[in-house]
Formats: structure tokens, C-alpha cells, sequence
């Protein structure tokens, strides 16, 4: 099939919810991909955080294909050890107590939600269920992770909404109290805004929070659904900011491009969601829970700590090359933001560097660069010279 008839197909077949980039592709190796007629695109996005060993990594391959031939899918209603076995990895590398499995960021989210909620019923009986999460968060796309979102933009349509969220400034513990009443059971955020344009949290107001949260009994729920899985430099962010949440979701890339995500809580919250008040029917699948498995091994210590390194070394190239269009970066490890300065858009800026061959990605006004966590520096370097050529 060539480009033509796939975008004709697509516009009759397809709901018309993505604004796509004019490029289809193929396959790929590392952080390089191809397009059908065999252009060769570097990948600073990673599928939006998700790949994050990269294409095809042989590891990752042969787990998925061990466990699909001996195991593809089996119900929650039995055991089987891929699963536990990542349940287990998990929380000895994170310090969390038990996991739940799901599919998606908005699924792990509203799992933490009625975790959340029910911590509080089960405690303090009805009446305590508002989460207060930050302005210019992102959260998910279902009708309740899009009430938590701190985003007018996204409060539209699909009344009516779920309520009890109620928002705060990012970095303001006064911001925090206003909204702070009798009813709150819960703070969710995330330590490095992805979607609202790559904004890392401030350690203290971290901190602070953290504090409050202990003091009035509101769960602390960070929302890792972008950082996790090694995109900061640790295995999660909150690992970085000396917080211990009481509970943590994840995505994105923990399974290296398969479907899956979780919600992980403390000892205080073990016991929280029992049988029957929570279940999804692919939750934990063999196959992604192998894939998954072979991520954390690929992810040991030594490879994250060349996140941090690497994610230094394309703010520092980025910064050098002083282009008109660009102004300074942000963020943690390889989940980096770089400022679009006045007079132009982020939008079409990625635009001209995808149809020369470089994958990026936008977040609020910001361009937003996830690459692969195993790329190599000859691939980084490939990157940062198209970028340096196309925005010169
Ligand atoms: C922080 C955060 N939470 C939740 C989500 C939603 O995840 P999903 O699209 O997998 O439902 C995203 C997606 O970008 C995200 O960045």
C-alpha cells in the first residue's frame, strides 16, 4: 500500500480524533524508524513515552514471543506468573507494597481515584470524596480523568463531568489551603506536567504537600503514568523528590510498547480496593506483564543512570546551538521540554523537523523530546544535527 491509499483509507475508516503528521511508518530498530518507502526518520518521541527500549529490542521481542506461545491470555480468576512476577519487581524497586493492573493512563488513574475514595469511605464514611489535583495537569481522557485534568480546555462537550476534583496553583501551599476543606480526601499530580508542557515541581512545595497530606490524612496519589518506567533517571520520579505516595500509576512504558498500565499503593492502602470493587478484564495480561518484565530487566541501574546523562547532553547540545526559534530547556532525565520562542509555533516547527526526518513531539507551547531510553549517542547525534540544520 502506498501513503496515498493509507491516508484515503484512514479518512473513510477511521474516526478523524488524531491531527496526524503527514509520515506512515513501517517498521524500525533502536530509535530509528522507517516509512513504507524506506526513509529513515530518528525517533526523539518514543509513540508519546511509550517505547521505551526502543524498536524491536531482541530482549523485549523474544519475551513477547516465548509467552504468546505458551500463554496469551488467561482471566483474573486464576493465577499465573508473569504477572506476579512484575507485581513483585515492582515493589521491590519502588518501595510500594502491592500492584493493580490495568491497560491505559486514564484506566490506572481512575483506579487510583476509587482507590482514593474508598480509603476515605471506608474510614470516614461519605461526604470525603474531592481530590484536589494542579492546574495544567493532564490526567486522562475519560469523563472522570478529564474532570481531574486542570485544564478549562478539556471541561467541554461531555457534560456532565464527574464531580469532586477542585484545582490548585502548581508551587503554591497557599493556593493549596484555599481549596483545602473538610470534604478533601486526596491530592493527585504529577511531579513533571507532561501534557501542559513538560514542567517539573518544585522539591519543597513537594514536600510541603507531602506534609499536609500526612497531617490531614489525604492520600498523596502521583500520577506517573509520563515519568515512570526510567523516563526521569530513576525507575519513578517520586523516587527523586524523597516522598513516599501513598499511591502511584503507571503506563506508558512499561510493558515497551504493549498495552499496559498500574496503579501501585503503601503498606496503607494494601488493603483498600478488595474483590468485587475493582477488576478489568485484560488487567495483567501474560503477554504484557512479559513484556514488561524484560523492560525492568533492560532497565537495571547502570542503564538509568544514562538517562540522566543523556537527557544532559541534548538540553546542553540543544542550548548551544542557539537558534533563533528556540529558547532554554526544562525537565528530568530524557523528558525534556525546549521553550518556542515568539513568533513561532511548536506545531509547525515539529512539523518541519518530522518531514526532515526527526520524530518530536508538542506539549503546551513547548517542542517535547521522550526519545527511546536506549538510544545511542550516534542516534541522539543523527537527531540533534537535523534539528540544527532545520531550525538554523
Ligand atoms: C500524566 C498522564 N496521565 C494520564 C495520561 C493518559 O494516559 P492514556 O492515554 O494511556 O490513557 C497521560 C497521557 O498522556 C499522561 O501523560
Amino acid at each position: 500500500m502506498d501513503h496515498k491509499t493509507l491516508k484515503d483509507l484512514d479518512r473513510q475508516y477511521v474516526m478523524q480524533t488524531y491531527g496526524r503528521f503527514d509520515v506512515d511508518i513501517d517498521h524500525g530498530s533502536g530509535a530509528t524508524l522507517y516509512d513504507l518507502a524506506g526513509k529513515e526518520y530518528i525517533d526523539f518521541s518514543s509513540g508519546i513515552g511509550v517505547c521505551s527500549v526502543g524498536y524491536c529490542n531482541p530482549k523485549w521481542q523474544a519475551a513477547i514471543v516465548e509467552q504468546a506461545a505458551k500463554l496469551g491470555h488467561i482471566s483474573n480468576l486464576f493465577y499465573s506468573q508473569p504477572y506476579i512476577q512484575l507485581a513483585q519487581q515492582l515493589c521491590t524497586r519502588s518501595g510500594m507494597s502491592n500492584v493493580f493492573f490495568a491497560n491505559g493512563g486514564g484506566e490506572a488513574n481512575e483506579g487510583m481515584i476509587k482507590l482514593a475514595r474508598k480509603y476515605s469511605f471506608d474510614k470516614y464514611g461519605k461526604g470525603r470524596g474531592t481530590i484536589i489535583t494542579l492546574r495544567n495537569s493532564f490526567h486522562g481522557r475519560t469523563i472522570t480523568t478529564l474532570a481531574a485534568t486542570g485544564q478549562d480546555v478539556f471541561h467541554n462537550y461531555f457534560f456532565p463531568f464527574t464531580d469532586g476534583f477542585r484545582y490548585t496553583e502548581a508551587g503554591s501551599m497557599d493556593s493549596v489551603q484555599d481549596v483545602a476543606g473538610h470534604d478533601v480526601c486526596a491530592v493527585m499530580l504529577e511531579l513533571v506536567q507532561g501534557e501542559g508542557g513538560v514542567l517539573p515541581m518544585e522539591k519543597e512545595f513537594i514536600h510541603d504537600l507531602a506534609v499536609l497530606c500526612a497531617e490531614r490524612d489525604w492520600l498523596l496519589l502521583v500520577d506517573e503514568v509520563q515519568t515512570g518506567v526510567g523516563r526521569t533517571g530513576s525507575l519513578f520520579a517520586f523516587q527523586q523528590y524523597g516522598i513516599i505516595p501513598d499511591a502511584v500509576s503507571f503506563a506508558k512504558g512499561i510493558a515497551g510498547g504493549l498495552p499496559m498500565s498500574g496503579v501501585m499503593a503503601n503498606e496503607k492502602c494494601r488493603d483498600v480496593l478488595t474483590p468485587g470493587t475493582h477488576a478489568t478484564t485484560f488487567g495483567g495480561n501474560p503477554v504484557c506483564a512479559a513484556a514488561a518484565l524484560a523492560v525492568l530487566d533492560i532497565l537495571d541501574e547502570g542503564t538509568l543512570a544514562q538517562v540522566g546523562e543523556k537527557g544532559a547532553y541534548i538540553r546542553q547540545s540543544i542550548e548551544s546551538m542557539d537558534l533563533p526559534c528556540l529558547g532554554g530547556t526544562r525537565g528530568l532525565g530524557m523528558m525534556i521540554g525546549v521553550e518556542v520562542r515568539e513568533g513561532y509555533t511548536n506545531k509547525t516547527l515539529a512539523a518541519k523537523l518530522v518531514e526532515n526526518g526527526l520524530l518530536v513531539l508538542t506539549a503546551g507551547p513547548a517542542l517535547r523530546l521522550l526519545p527511546p531510553l536506549t538510544i545511542t549517542r550516534e542516534e541522539i547525534d543523527k537527531g540533534l544535527a537535523i534539528l540544527r540544520h532545520t531550525l538554523a
